[in-house]
């Protein structure tokens, strides 16, 4: 298949890549790197062994976007680009709601005109708020708790409403639990600008002495160890989500929700437990207040994926810290850490 991948550069999206051209697919990325780097893409090429095409634009520009569908004819789009700081769409609201919105509409309107009808849309398991039960199904009630959650809600919506009216469309919604990890190969991986603000990214930087300590937020959830449990998944297993998904578009009808999961959660002491296995040695911690807004547990049941396409979570969660140590034991400074 040729597909078509916005965000291709960023942290799932080139693992991603990688997954789709080793599947034998054809890819063209679309980037504008305002939160990537090109050497991500470089990287993919050299782990697949063959050629990403590369169109670098801001899909908000919508007669560039065209130029994009002019000539091909995509089998199939995978949409990852999107804004995607929880505590920066806080602060910045209508950013998000510009960028989020604006980009899937415009997508779906270049996609309508081009006769392009498969999609597969990176939703969250954010749409669950806060879940008052786990596992979490995907019949499961939605609601958005910040901002960054309301877009993807609000675009699983845009998508539902748009597969209503035109029964020809087959969109996959994947909700990602905790995507961490890297490529096994160390040479690809997270690169969050500034200091991270998701867990694993800020554990591996204490690794490798780039920040002091890790704050533990919240002591005191009632769960066996008193921190918050999420259900972390390898970016590997994630990105094979997605080739499963694209292949199996043809026999979904509408738009269907799907988690990639592994079904299983882990407390963030259990994480830290992990890395310091992998390590070799104890990490600084110190104990924090909760963070606004977060939930206690949430988890996957990810059989729907199972049964629909036969994909299932393989990587457990020392591989998940062993590959995301490597990669950043190789690139404290992410993509643009020069060669030692
Ligand atoms: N945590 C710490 N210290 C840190 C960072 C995180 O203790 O320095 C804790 C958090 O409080 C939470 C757990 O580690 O209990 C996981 O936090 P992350 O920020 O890594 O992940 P979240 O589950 O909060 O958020 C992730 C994605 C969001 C998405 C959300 C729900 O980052 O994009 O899952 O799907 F919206």
């Amino acid at each position: 298949m040729l597909i078509l991948v916005t965000g291709g550069a960023g942290y799932i999206g080139s693992h991603t890549c990688v997954e789709l051209l080793l599947a034998g697919h054809d890819v063209v990325v679309v980037d504008d790197f305002s939160n990537s780097s090109p050497e991500a893409l470089r990287r993919v090429e050299r782990l697949a062994g063959r050629p990403v095409h590369l169109h670098q634009l801001d899909i908000l520009d919508a007669a560039r976007l065209e130029t994009v569908f002019a000539g091909r004819s995509f089998d199939a789009v995978i949409h990852f680009a999107g804004l995607k700081a929880v505590g920066e769409s806080v602060a910045q609201p209508l950013r998000y709601f510009r960028t989020n919105l604006g980009t899937t509409l415009n997508l779906l309107e270049a996609m309508a005109r081009h006769g392009v009808q498969r999609l597969v849309f990176s939703s969250s398991s954010t749409v669950y708020g806060n879940p008052t039960r786990v596992p979490l199904t995907e019949d499961m009630p939605l609601s958005a708790v910040n901002p960054y959650g309301r877009t993807k809600l609000m675009i699983e919506d845009i998508l539902r409403d748009f597969c209503a009216a035109n029964a020809d469309w087959q969109v996959a919604l994947l909700r990602y639990f905790n995507p961490v990890g890297a490529h096994a190969s160390g040479l690809m991986g997270e690169d969050p600008r500034g200091i991270p603000n998701n867990l694993m990214p800020f554990i591996t930087k204490v690794a490798v002495g780039r920040l002091e300590a890790l704050s533990v937020f919240g002591t005191d959830y009632p769960t066996p160890d008193g921190t918050a449990i999420r259900d972390y998944i390898h970016v590997v297993d994630v990105a094979r989500g997605h080739v499963a998904a694209v292949q199996g578009l043809a026999s979904l009808r509408g738009a269907r929700a799907v988690n990639l999961g592994t079904g299983r959660g882990h407390s963030v002491r259990e994480v830290i437990s992990a890395m310091e296995r992998v390590l070799g040695r104890p990490l600084p911690t110190r104990n924090a207040p909760r963070r606004a807004g977060d939930a206690t547990a949430s988890w996957a049941d990810p059989s729907l994926a199972r049964q629909l396409w036969g994909w299932t979570a393989t990587h457990t969660l020392d591989d998940m810290c062993r590959d995301a140590l490597r990669w950043q034991t190789a690139h404290p400074d992410g993509y643009d850490t020069r060669p030692a």
